[in-house]
């Protein structure tokens, strides 16, 4: 009954097997998988995923790096999008300031906030992206009251998780949380309420140990769900179990 909250099956890196990797993940006891977006091309590529699998789930929104030229008119189609059974969320949208050369923190913002706007009208949770953000990503969430959301691999301190449980929202974490030096998000799992925790395995990228450095895929969520519960003192069982009910929760499923 694992769920993944958070997969990029629409990623080149599955152009080879994408269909042969789906087909397994039942294998793994995988039940349910999100397919976040990150473009325009991912978004329309996730809803097309979901429509072929009916374990795949589907959000549509922009990561903040490929926010340089976007339009109201890709606006106006990720709401269309938005409107398919199958889209439960929009994301991933915030702000990454990781890279200097990356879209100017301004335009980040601007398209952060109008999908923010987006997914209040649409009544609509959100997958929350926050990379070196320096606090501007929670300061616009509280700004916008926005509570119906999660943070999405998160990397920030236990204080800044406690701020986050406040507004309301969802934290996850992905194989990170296995890393040797995962001291930090170890102390942020320890500190967020069991009801509001997600797992995710934000494949292809971020496979936990014992697979660092490999593909990512959905049946290796099990790893990060064994860390949970060893961090929280519960069994895998009703770790998965409880996980697998937040996210149901989350996607209105
Ligand atoms: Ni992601």
């Amino acid at each position: 009954m694992l769920f993944d909250t958070h997969a990029h099956f629409d990623d080149e890196r599955f152009d080879a097997d994408r269909d042969a990797m789906l087909e397994q993940m039942k294998d793994f006891g995988v039940t349910n998988i999100t397919n976040i977006a990150s473009s325009m091309a991912s978004s329309r590529r996730s809803v097309e995923l979901a429509e072929k699998y009916d374990f795949v789930y589907a959000s549509v929104g922009v990561h903040p790096s490929e926010t340089e030229n976007l339009t109201e008119t890709d606006m106006e189609e990720l709401r269309r999008l938005a409107q398919h059974p199958k889209v439960r969320a929009i994301g991933e949208i915030g702000l990454d300031y990781h890279y200097p050369d990356d879209v100017a923190p301004d335009i980040q913002k601007k398209w952060f906030i109008r999908q923010l706007d987006l997914a209040q009208e649409l009544n609509m949770p959100v997958i929350i992206h926050d990379r070196d953000s320096k606090g501007d990503s929670l300061e616009i969430l509280k700004k916008m009251k926005i509570s119906n959301g999660v943070v999405h691999c998160f990397s920030g301190s236990a204080e800044t998780a406690r701020e986050i449980i406040k507004l309301g929202m969802m934290i996850s974490f992905t194989g990170v949380l296995t890393f040797k030096n995962a001291r930090r998000a170890i102390e942020a799992c320890a500190a967020v309420p069991t009801d509001r925790l997600m797992i995710e395995t934000d494949c292809p990228y971020m496979a936990p140990e014992p697979h660092r450095g490999e593909r990512n895929h959905s049946g290796y969520v099990r790893y990060v769900a064994e860390k949970m519960a060893e961090i929280k003192g519960i069994s895998y069982e009703e770790m998965v179990d409880i996980t697998d009910r937040n996210a149901k929760r989350f996607f209105g499923i």
